[in-house]
């Protein structure tokens, strides 16, 4: 990667949008008071805002998401923002952005806008020569389906070098996300298990007890398996799979989970259970008919020499009984039945469970006696970590490392493309979606594709034991 010189500038495509209230306001605010943010920050966007506008908007935004609780880093953020109105069709936006840009000579250029402009202002920024020494970052999805995806990558190849392309996929910024990278490349003990030998089954559910909100229309444009699962989760299915990478240099990393994706045998549309809970054709921004699914329940194998044969099970809906990301990785019972209970005919064996959120905790379940004459047991489940969220927002941390020119925590075109290409079967050729029940599990037919592996884990209390 070239030097890695800070970007001294933020150009903040869709400042007045949704994506700049809920998430980037908040984070900027945050690297502010940590004295991580002291360049000029230009907001870009259509409607004629004033800049006292711009600045009401924003301290709006840090009030929602937590409180004032520092005046003086609020003021200071204020005053890092400047304002250019105008259509990113139009080059002389680019002009008032060069201009505003003043001195600056490496900006980074964030893309907080719909997907369908990408190409647009990318163009327009290569054309305006404002691409020369800056960085540029793109919000998720990259394209709709592998054809797009390429062509957006093409394009973004021709103006910014890749190491100039940061693609956020905020779930790589969360903390018990990266500690899955650490947990399994700094331990020793999960080697040996972690293979085909030792683990039946992978699952993995992101629920959320809540609908599409407000966003109808951009979810019509993708359904649940673009929303979340070809990026959020298959960047976990990644973590969990990857190869030992050879060094400590991120590129190695990056070039084990593209391979991860690459190895994942392209989906065919009985791998798949699509579900629509009840009412979302009413939403506003829905079609009436609409056959976009806002639950998807997949199964996928990677065909590698470590996982031949293991099923991986991903899950995600709106709507769902319950908001939390839970991994549980079932490992195979003991080759022999020494105890009447040792391999439970229904129950789980032996687990690893991962929860992401709202909490996060590594739990290892094992089986242990209870006291008395005969041998038989329970599993319980020994906590290797526990942590309430505190943590910094992960997109304080994306967007300060992709203005510090690093890109671990980024998503690399060839895995972007290799992931498409794993999902792109199933983007037309599926089943209709079934309907569900608000606040249930997901359509009966989910249930389905993993009776054989014990059925769904719905996460749920901290401390399950059976
Ligand atoms: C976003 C999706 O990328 O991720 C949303 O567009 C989803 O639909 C969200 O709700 C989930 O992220 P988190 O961090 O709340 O788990």
């Amino acid at each position: 990667m070239a030097a890695a010189s800070r970007s001294d500038a933020l150009v903040l495509f869709g400042v007045t949008g949704d994506l700049a209230h809920k998430m980037i306001f908040p984070a900027l605010y945050a690297m502010v008071k940590r004295g991580n943010l002291k360049v000029p920050i230009i907001g870009v966007a259509l409607p004629k805002w004033s800049l006292e506008r711009l600045h009401r908007r924003v301290t709006d935004s840090i009030k929602r998401s937590g409180g004032i609780d520092n005046r003086r880093a609020l003021h200071y953020l204020l005053s890092l923002f400047k304002y250019v109105s105008g259509d990113y069709k139009d080059p002389n936006t680019f002009k008032a952005i060069k201009s505003a840009l003043g001195g600056a000579r490496r900006p980074a250029h964030y893309l907080a806008i719909p997907p369908s402009l990408f190409e647009t202002v990318i163009k327009e920024l290569g054309a305006a020569k404002l691409a020369a020494h800056a960085r540029v970052i793109v919000e998720k999805p990259f394209g709709r389906d592998l054809a797009s995806a390429k062509e957006l990558n093409q394009v973004a190849r021709t103006v910014f070098p890749e190491d100039s392309i940061f693609r956020i996929d905020h779930y790589l910024g969360k903390e018990a996300i990266m500690n899955i990278l650490y947990f399994r490349f700094a331990n020793s003990f999960l080697e040996p298990i972690w293979n085909r030998n030792y683990i039946a089954s992978v699952q993995i559910t992101l629920s959320e007890d809540f609908g599409v909100e407000d966003r109808g229309a951009f979810y019509e444009g993708a359904g649940c398996l673009r929303d979340v699962i070809e990026n959020h989760l298959f960047q976990l299915v990644a973590l969990l799979a990857m190869e030992p990478p050879s060094d400590r240099d991120f590129g190695a990393v990056h070039r084990e989970k593209a391979n991860v994706f690459r190895a994942m045998r392209p989906l065919t549309r009985d791998d798949l259970v699509r579900g629509q809970y009840a009412g979302y054709r009413k939403e506003p921004g829905v079609a009436k008919n609409s056959d976009v699914e806002t639950f998807c329940a997949l199964r996928l194998f990677i065909d590698s020499w470590r996982w031949a044969g293991v099923p991986w099970y991903l899950r995600s809906g709106k709507y769902l009984a319950d908001t939390a990301t839970e991994i549980l990785v079932e490992l195979k019972a003991p080759p022999q039945r020494l105890f009447a209970d040792s391999a439970p005919e229904t129950g789980r064996t032996n687990y690893l469970r991962f929860r992401l959120s709202p909490n996060s905790a590594i739990a290892l379940a094992a089986r242990v006696k209870l006291a008395g004459k005969e041998f038989v047991g329970e599993q319980r489940e020994l906590y290797l970590l526990e942590e309430q969220p505190g943590e910094g927002a992960p997109y304080e941390r994306l967007l300060g490392d992709a203005m510090a020119g690093d890109g671990a925590l980024f998503t690399r075109e060839d895995a972007v493309e290799a992931a498409w290409a794993v999902v792109d079967p199933v983007l037309k050729t599926h089943h209709r979606v079934r309907p569900y029940r608000r606040l249930s599990w997901g359509p009966k037919e989910a249930d389905t594709i993993i009776a054989s592996d014990g059925g769904w884990h719905n996460p749920g209390p901290k401390e399950a034991s059976e």
